[in-house]
């Protein structure tokens, strides 16, 4: 099995690091014209530099997905560089301050939910606006295993990730017959810039005793997640909708 995306275009958020950074890496190196997307304008526009500087078709995007208005600029600028959208991943999160319930605070959860879900809801409307004149397209969304089960002191988060599944599943339902497909990934502890940030706030020893409880024994790379969103991405997947895959080294089996 082949997977190409040359003449496509992808669209990726939270392009300057983490799994955002090696997805559009990945479409770059399958074909894809990239757009990367991020709040961070200086390091978006370092890795998109990096990529044409290899070749690669690529523009970067500052885009706060927090903000309506520069998600759908975001969208518009996509379009009007390369033509159309056929890909994209809604990747951009952040994590919430450690707290037990009583005592998180409106303003964590009204950060958190307005880029880890608002975000993702904001991204799709645009995304699935243009998809939809084109009569195509393929969505992926960036949950977590914290979609899928409950975490003492991280509920923002992990709400914020089981309400991204809900938003997956309905769009899949309204979209399954106009040539769009949406799905979710579940990524479980992947090591990047945001664990290093787990690591430095003090959550170190949480992070080592949940590797020793992930079946395959290892944290998962980067690389593994990207290929995971290509293949939902792709024709290959051309009859999977609505999905929430987890690629977590079988945490969630337990
Ligand atoms: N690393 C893991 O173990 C793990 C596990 C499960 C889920 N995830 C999810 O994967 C996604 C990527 O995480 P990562 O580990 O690569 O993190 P990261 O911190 O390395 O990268 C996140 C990127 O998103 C950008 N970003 C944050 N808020 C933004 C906003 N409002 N608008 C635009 N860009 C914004 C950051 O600038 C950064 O470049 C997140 O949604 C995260 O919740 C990560």
């Amino acid at each position: 099995m082949i997977i190409s995306f040359e003449n496509k275009v992808a669209l990726v958020t939270g392009a300057a690091s983490g799994l955002g950074l090696a997805t559009a890496q990945a479409f770059a190196a399958s074909g894809a014209s990239v757009a990367l997307a991020d709040w961070n304008g200086d390091a978006v526009e370092a890795a998109a530099a990096d990529l044409t500087a290899q070749g690669y078709k690529a523009i970067a995007i500052r885009c706060d997905v927090a903000d309506d208005a520069q998600v759908e600029a975001m969208v518009a600028k996509t379009v009007e560089t390369f033509g159309r959208l056929d890909a994209a991943y809604n990747n951009a999160g952040v994590q919430n301050v450690l707290a037990e319930t009583a005592d998180t605070t409106r303003e964590d959860y009204d950060r958190v939910m307005g880029v880890n879900l608002r975000g993702e809801w904001s991204c799709m409307k645009f995304e699935l606006q243009q998809m939809r004149k084109q009569g195509s397209g393929a969505i992926v969304n960036c949950s977590s295993l914290g979609g899928l089960v409950g975490g003492a002191e991280r509920g923002i988060y992990h709400a914020a990730k089981h309400g991204v599944l809900g938003f997956t599943k309905s769009a899949a339902l309204e979209y399954g017959t106009r040539g769009i497909r949406v799905n979710a990934i579940c990524p479980g502890l992947i090591w990047t810039p945001m664990a290093d940030q787990m690591v430095t706030e003090g959550q170190g020893d949480a992070l080592k005793a949940m590797e020793k409880m992930i079946p395959m024994g290892r944290v998962g790379r980067p690389e593994e997640i990207a290929n995971a969103v290509l293949w939902l991405c792709s024709d290959a997947a051309s009859y999977v909708t609505g999905q929430s895959i987890s690629v977590d080294g079988g945490f969630v089996m337990r």
